[in-house]
């Protein structure tokens, strides 16, 4: 597997779906790193599901709350209809411009040591009708932190999304697997399978934490992949 290239300080946080942890493990990610001294900006280029002004609730708000940016306070477009970005877009009769996403993404990269993105969803999840996840990550040059639940199933999803990413030559920085709600007979064994069957060696397993501050310590693991200097 393409485990390690520490060449850049751009992070893409993709999902093997939508709801397994992304941005959990973002904001856990971005409290460690403030915690040891780094500056990070966390961006959500799209979300949608956002109705009126933006709320805490929402993923680009969280993140910046987490990091205490100045800006973005949330998602760089945010769409209405809880549906994946180009469809909401069409929705709404609105354009996603691509470039223009990765050029705001790249000057937000400017004052921070780590610029952390979120993706929509999955892997495969459309950012535009031509573009997804993977296309963001090679646009900005950013490694990859895959992010999966614990549960029955993981192991599929999860080798299917190394294996794509190795198809198209991305850096995988290492897989996250939360904790789910309810844990089932595999939650806790899944880590050490996808790292048996993959041969990657960074997998690591977030407990199911509330708490911000201990999140960010569920992810201490992460800073070390990352390997800053
Ligand atoms: N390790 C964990 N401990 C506690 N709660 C967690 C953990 N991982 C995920 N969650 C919770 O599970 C829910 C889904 O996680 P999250 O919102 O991070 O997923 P996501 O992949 O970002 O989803 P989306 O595709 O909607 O952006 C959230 O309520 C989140 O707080
Ligand atoms: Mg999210």
């Amino acid at each position: 597997m393409n485990e390690t290239m520490p060449t850049s300080s751009m992070l893409l946080i993709a999902g093997t779906d939508t709801g397994v942890g992304k941005t959990w493990t973002g904001c856990a990610l971005a409290r460690a790193l403030r915690r040891a001294g780094r500056r990070v900006v966390a961006v959500k280029p799209l979300e949608t599901g956002c109705l009126g002004p933006p709320a805490e609730t929402e993923d680009g708000v969280a993140l910046a709350r987490a990091t205490g940016q100045v800006g973005p306070r949330h998602a760089l477009l945010r769409f209405r209809d809880p549906v994946a970005p180009p469809e909401a877009a069409d929705r709404e009769g609105r354009q996603i411009d691509f470039e223009a996403l990765v050029h705001q993404i790249r000057e937000h990269a400017a004052r921070a040591d780590v610029l952390l993105v979120e993706g929509a969803g999955g892997l495969l999840s459309p950012l535009t009708w031509e573009r997804n996840a993977m296309d963001l990550a090679r646009a900005l040059e950013a490694r990859v932190l895959l992010v999966a639940a614990d549960r029955l199933g993981t192991i599929n999803h999860t080798l299917m999304a190394l294996r794509i990413l190795s198809l198209v030559r991305l850096d995988v920085l290492g897989v996250v697997l939360t904790a789910p709600g309810r844990p089932d007979s595999s939650t806790g064994s899944n880590a050490v399978a996808i790292s048996r069957l993959s041969g990657l060696s960074r997998v690591l397993c977030a407990p199911r934490v509330e708490d911000p501050e201990v999140s960010s310590d569920c992810v201490q693991e992460v800073i070390e992949w990352l390997q800053l200097t």
